[in-house]
């Protein structure tokens, strides 16, 4: 016989006289000639009700289940007597798979985040960790689902590269030289035979790609050296990257607002419950926020106007505010939460803050760069349309200290049938902070590694 799962159970509530689960234990309460057992599969956030008769041969030691055991359950699924469920399950048999001990840390008391990151391993055990991680599930497959539907190709990028795309240096060196080995820093020796890094965006590969299939995407892992520890940042972390030939930035900027639409009501149609698990115990605001996303459209906003807008605020930030500097996330936050109350797209920003790859715009100043700015969190996307023209490239390039002589093949791309083109990266784990309004995004991948933090 199968097993089956709960979610599916729920979902079709239909009574059946043969069902098997299997699943772990959460709560049991015993009556005079019943036990009852709530016994979750991961499935889904809701667990089911299984009724232990006293009849049962190993009543005894399904008396003495502990939270957390394993157990093996085969009976027939019944329209439920009590309140508070639908379907219960009347166990024929109840076989324990395994016994956990009284010290498994996760009883039914509510625990810390801090906390449940020090128990990483076993936090998806937990309602509100087992919803994130079938929410980022889902959010993944909405990513391929929404590029699949508008015929975009998904392009494997290296992991393993030579170039520093956004010319930040933030690079993890990969190499094979031993520790010990005192060839210091000279590279020719190392495997690749040059200095070698994990990528920080899959952006210059995907783009050689979109200039051969059109519309293309790359989704996968980046890596990022920054030392800021802040509740936005990991070193670790999942970038979705669309690519699009033929499309300057307003396209760009309209595909940005599209996507993030559509993977926000993918995910309020296929995970509703879970969704409703953060707006009740993590953001009460969150139904409000997610509202902003979908209705109306995002405002465009060009830089200079945004820094205006956050001079006459009359609100005293941290970081200064002025023509040429970098929004930061106090910044965008404002913009994005108090002053338009949703997401908005600052574009057109300083040449001088941006990397080689973003094409200069007439006023020779700014570049056609483009961030999506949200609520509750500021940048979840950063893109631009890029510099299509080989001598402005090179130029900028050397005007940025970067070798174009390391950069042959991206400025060589230029040459043949150069087209206008443009693309972004949302941070995968930015759009799950907004999607539930979790706050640190250590809290929305499975095992994160910030700076000093390496453990799982
Ligand atoms: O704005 P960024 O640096 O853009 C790029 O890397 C471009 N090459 C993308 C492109 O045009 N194809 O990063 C894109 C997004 C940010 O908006 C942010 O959401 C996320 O990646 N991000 C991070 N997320 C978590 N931790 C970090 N350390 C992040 N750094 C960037
Ligand atoms: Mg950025």
């Amino acid at each position: 016989m199968k097993r089956e799962k709960i979610y599916q159970l729920l979902k079709e509530l239909s009574p059946s006289d043969n069902v098997l689960i299997k699943g772990w234990l959460r709560t049991r309460r015993d009556s005079k000639n019943f036990s009852f057992l709530e016994v979750n599969d991961g499935s889904c956030l809701k667990n089911i009700q299984i009724i232990a008769d006293s009849a049962l041969d190993n009543y005894t030691e399904i008396t003495s289940l502990t939270i957390g055991s394993a157990v093996c359950i085969r009976g027939s699924l019944v329209k439920s007597q009590g309140k508070g469920q639908t379907l219960e399950i009347q166990a024929q048999s109840i076989e324990i798979i395994s016994l956990a001990p009284e010290s498994y840390p996760l009883q039914k008391k509510r625990h810390t985040d801090e906390f449940l990151r020090t128990i990483a391993h076993l936090r998806p055990r937990t309602n509100k960790y087992g919803a994130m991680f079938r929410i980022r599930s889902e959010l993944s497959y909405a990513i391929h689902k929404f590029f699949r539907d508008k015929a975009f190709q998904y392009i494997h990028t290296p992991i393993i590269t030579g170039s520093d795309c956004e010319g930040a240096g933030e690079m993890f060196r990969v190499t094979t030289l031993k520790p010990d080995q005192k060839i210091k820093n000279d590279c020719r020796k190392d495997f690749f035979g040059q200095e070698t890094n994990l990528t920080v965006s899959g952006q210059l590969s995907a783009e050689m790609f979109a200039l051969a299939l059109g519309d293309v995407y790359t989704f996968g892992p980046t890596f990022r050296a920054e030392n800021s520890n802040t509740s936005r940042h990991v070193a670790e972390f999942w970038m979705v990257e669309p690519e699009m030939a033929f499309c300057d930035l307003e396209g760009d900027m309209d595909l940005a607002e599209e996507m993030t639409k559509f993977l926000t009501m993918h995910i309020l149609d296929n995970c509703a419950e879970d969704i409703q698990l953060f707006a009740k115990f993590v953001d009460k605001k969150l139904m409000a926020t997610l509202e902003t996303i979908i209705a109306g459209s995002f405002l465009k906003l060009p830089y200079s106007d945004a820094i205006d807008i956050l001079n006459k605020s009359g609100k005293k930030f941290e970081h200064e505010v002025k023509f040429g500097n970098d929004l930061q996330t106090e910044h965008e936050r404002y913009l994005a939460e108090q002053y338009f109350k949703k997401p908005v797209i600052i574009y057109n920003y300083p040449k001088d803050i941006k990397p080689f790859y973003m094409r200069m715009n007439d006023d020779g100043i700014t570049v056609a760069a483009m961030d999506v700015l949200v609520p509750g969190i500021g940048e979840i996307i950063g893109g631009s349309q890029r510099e299509e023209r080989p001598e402005v490239l090179a130029e900028r390039m050397n005007e940025l200290g970067q070798f174009p002589e390391d950069y042959w093949w991206y400025i060589d791309s230029r040459k043949y049938g150069t087209v206008p083109h443009s693309g972004f990266g949302l941070g995968f784990e930015r759009m799950l902070m907004l999607l539930t309004g979790v706050k640190n995004i250590r809290d929305v991948i499975p095992f994160p590694r910030t700076p000093g933090s390496i453990e799982f």
